[in-house]
Parts: C-alpha cells; sequence; structure tokens
C-alpha cells in the first residue's frame, strides 16, 4: 500500500504535525471489533452481490479476523500515519492478505463505515446501560422493601413538609431510573438503523444489497437517504440527552446522601468501604462516592453541550467535525456506567438511621396540615381550618411544644370541633396510613408499589 490512499492525487506528504493533530486512532480504536463486524458483513454483501468472488471474502474474512485477535492480544500496533481505526484494519489487512484487501473497500467509504460502528457499538453500550439501570432499580425496590417501617420527614423547599415512609422516597427514584430505562429503549430504536451503502454522501454505483448486510448484521432498518446517513448524529446527540437527564437523577441522589449523612441531618450512615477518611481531621467520614457523582453530572451535561454545538453549523453531509463526537460519546458512557455501577454496589449498604429519621418527623409540626384537615372532617372549610391549625402551630411555638404535645383543653380554645380523637389522627403512623390516595405514602400503598415493581422489572 502507497503512504496513503490518497496519495495519487498529491504532490506533497502529509506533515508529521497534521498527521498527529487529525488522527483519532487513540479513541476510535475502541470501534475495533464493530469495524470488523462491519467489515465482514460488507465483503459477504459483496460477494453475494456478485461484485467480489466468495472466495475472496473468505480471505477477506479470515484476514480480519486474524487482526481481531492481533488487537485483542496486544500485537497490534497503531501509528499516526494510518489516522484512525479503519484505516489501520484495512492496512494490516493488506499485509496479511495481499492485493485483495484493496477490494474491501468497494462500495463503502469511511463516511458510511463510521457511522455503521459508532451504531454498532452504541446499541450494544445502550443494552449495557439498560441492565445496568435495571440492576440499580431492583436495588431500589429491595431497599424499599426493607425499609417498609422506616418514617423520615419528606421536604419542601427543603423545609419538612409530611412525614413519608421512606421507602417511598426510594421509589421515587425508582420511577426516576424507570423512564430513563424507557428512554434508552426508544434510544436504541433510533440506532438500530443501517447506514452502510450510503458510500460517500450520495450512494454507489455498484449493485450492493444493503438489505442483505442489515440481516447480517441484525438491524431491523436500513437508513432511507444516503446524505442524512452520513450526515447524521442525532442518535449519539439523544444518548447523551438521557444520559444527562439519567445523570440528573443520579445527582439529586447523591446531593441527598451527602445532606444525609452530614451530622445536621444524621439520616444514614455510609458504609466505610464507600468513604473517605480526612488527612487532617481524625472525626470525619466524608461521602466522597457521592459528591463525586454529583461532580461527575457536569462532565455529561458538557458532552452533551459541546456535542451540540459540534453539529449546529455543519452543512451536509459528513464534515470531518463529526469525528470529535467519539470522544464525548466514550466518556459520556464510561461517567454514566461507572455511577450506575458503584452506586449499585453502594445503596445495599447505606445504613438509615430510623430513630434519627422518626424523631425528625415528629418534630417541626409535621401534622399541622392534618389538623387543618381534621377540622375539615369535622365541618370546617378548609380554608377557615388552615387558619385555625396556624394559630395552633403559633400558639405551640411560643410555648415550645409540638401541637400533639398541646392538651385538648389548649387545643379546643381554637375550635370546639377538636375532640379526644385528634390525638389519634396526629401521629406519624396515622398520617402516612391516611394518605392512601393513588401513588400517596401510604403503608398499604407503598406494598403494593413495591409487588408491582417486582412483577413488572422492565418495561
Ligand atoms: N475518523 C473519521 C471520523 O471519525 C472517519 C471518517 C473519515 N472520513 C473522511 N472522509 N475523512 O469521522
Amino acid at each position: 500500500m502507497t503512504e496513503k490512499p490518497w496519495d495519487g492525487r498529491f504532490d506533497e506528504k502529509t506533515d508529521r504535525r497534521v498527521e498527529a493533530f487529525t488522527a483519532s486512532h487513540q479513541f476510535d480504536r475502541r470501534l475495533y471489533a464493530d469495524d470488523i463486524e462491519g467489515s465482514i458483513a460488507h465483503c459477504r454483501m459483496l460477494a453475494k452481490s456478485g461484485i467480489i468472488t466468495g472466495d475472496e471474502a473468505a480471505t477477506l474474512a479470515k484476514g480480519l479476523g486474524q487482526i481481531k485477535t492481533e488487537i485483542e492480544s496486544g500485537q497490534f500496533t497503531f501509528e499516526d500515519r494510518l489516522e484512525d481505526i479503519h484505516m489501520h484494519i484495512e492496512a494490516r489487512l493488506g499485509e496479511i492478505v495481499g492485493d485483495v484487501a484493496k477490494k474491501l473497500h468497494t462500495a463503502r467509504s469511511r463516511n458510511d463505515q463510521v457511522a455503521l460502528d459508532v451504531r454498532l457499538f452504541l446499541r450494544r453500550t445502550t443494552q449495557e446501560t439498560i441492565a445496568l439501570l435495571d440492576t440499580l432499580r431492583a436495588v431500589l425496590v429491595d431497599l424499599a422493601e426493607q425499609h417498609q417501617d422506616v418514617v423520615l420527614p419528606g421536604y419542601t423547599h427543603l423545609q419538612r413538609a409530611q412525614p413519608v415512609l421512606l421507602a417511598h422516597h426510594l421509589l421515587a427514584y425508582y420511577e426516576m431510573l424507570t423512564r430513563d430505562r424507557q428512554r434508552f429503549g426508544e434510544v436504541r430504536e433510533r440506532i438500530d438503523v443501517m447506514p452502510l451503502g450510503a458510500a460517500a454522501l450520495a450512494g454507489t454505483t455498484y449493485p450492493i444489497d444493503r438489505h442483505f448486510t442489515a440481516k447480517q448484521l441484525d438491524f431491523p432498518r436500513v437508513s432511507t437517504n444516503s446524505m442524512d446517513t452520513v450526515a447524521d448524529r442525532d442518535f449519539i446527540l439523544e444518548y447523551l440527552a438521557a444520559a444527562s437527564i439519567c445523570m440528573v437523577h443520579l445527582s439529586r441522589l447523591s446531593e441527598e446522601l451527602v445532606l444525609w449523612a452530614s451530622a445536621e441531618f444524621g439520616f444514614v450512615e455510609l458504609p466505610d468501604a464507600f468513604a473517605t477518611g480526612s488527612s487532617i481531621m481524625p472525626q470525619k467520614k466524608n461521602p466522597d462516592v457521592p459528591e463525586l457523582v454529583r461532580g461527575k453530572t457536569g462532565r455529561v451535561f458538557g458532552d452533551l453541550m459541546a456535542m451540540l454545538t459540534l453539529m449546529k453549523s455543519l452543512p451536509l453531509s459528513y464534515n470531518r467535525d463529526m469525528q470529535e463526537d467519539k470522544p464525548l460519546l466514550f466518556s459520556s458512557v464510561d461517567t454514566l456506567h461507572g455511577c450506575l455501577d458503584i452506586y449499585a454496589e453502594m445503596l445495599p449498604r447505606l445504613k438509615f438511621q430510623r430513630h434519627t429519621m422518626a424523631k425528625a418527623a415528629n418534630q417541626g409540626f409535621l401534622n399541622a396540615t392534618d389538623l387543618a384537615d381534621y377540622l375539615v372532617t369535622k365541618g370546617m372549610p378548609f380554608r377557615q381550618a388552615h387558619g385555625c391549625a396556624g394559630q395552633i402551630v403559633g400558639f405551640a411555638l411560643a410555648n415550645q411544644k409540638e401541637i400533639h404535645e398541646l392538651s385538648l383543653i389548649e387545643l379546643q380554645q381554637f375550635s370546639d370541633l377538636i375532640e379526644p380523637d385528634i390525638f389519634d389522627q396526629l401521629t406519624t403512623e396515622q398520617m402516612i396510613a391516611r394518605r392512601s390516595s393513588y401513588g400517596g405514602t401510604s403503608q398499604d400503598n407503598v406494598r403494593a408499589a413495591i409487588k408491582a415493581a417486582r412483577q413488572k422489572p422492565a418495561s
């Protein structure tokens, strides 16, 4: 092989600095298996369509198989001169099988080849993402099941609002991850389109059979417009967008764990194996894992933003700018998978401090709404009941007591509708049990939600 495939047209050799600047093998070598799989399918299609012979296709496929082994055993050498993974494999194929290697690239361009490689990679990767999400979803359901009797304050505005079951709180994250799972499932469908045969941008003059290639690679659909095919990176954008939303969820969970692990909350103790100490302050146990998940979220958002910016001004069809898509995609995949994985390991080992949580749920007038609701059941209009309960809160505050610590006589100063049955209604347990509207935190609802989650692990 001459130094470069385009040497025929050029008088000068490529400057070494340009070779180093334009090379992508440092990162796109990660696509080697997909590139080889795609090339084998392509040469079989060429043979089937009578463009090369069956023997030639077999020789090419065998050589490609050998290259895969070489790369996997670390014998393969990469050099800037050969730019990307596609040219490395083609060049090595020439060394192994001789001149017939020059036929592999018939009716194909690196533009449709790279689109195929990334789609193959991302289709497989998205399945892994979904599997990791399912593992973490199952962890959350297990945790919910084990903590069905643990109560904590639910918050709005980070102010104690109403008591909820810890299981209900955990299942809120289960819901978020379930939507993430659905999103990745939808992204996967749009990844699953076979681009090869668009060639450089306009299709090819050879009598190729794109549907045959698709069938071999298990693609249910073939892309339609050849220009869109080589210009399209929506499927990467969509993966990054779904990854960003998923990271928002993980980051919110992280923020809660950081807060909950503080002495101020004291709701959770992190496992020693998943925390770090301070090099100077002996008393400290730091929540580094949740902090880093929260921190890494920025990286995934950044990858999405960079990818959007990369694409926004590109004229049709392929542009070399698009080579920059891969580091962004790989970085987000690794970050997301790393975070999902570590949380699946860490969450089962959290020690929730049920007494601290219960105490917090019992303090700070979390039963004020229930007091108002009580008055409504006794015939007072809600707005008036809200005002009356507010006055009682004010009175309790002034006397440094909780509502349920006031005597019946004290309560009755504010309304003669209040009777001894009020005290039962103001216990945390009753407050939770009575929130039995569909989706509410009642024990029965939560038990049913756990059961439902167990019955349909995937949706
Ligand atoms: N390394 C290139 C990329 O990732 C492959 C396609 C190059 N095509 C080209 N015409 N230079 O985008």
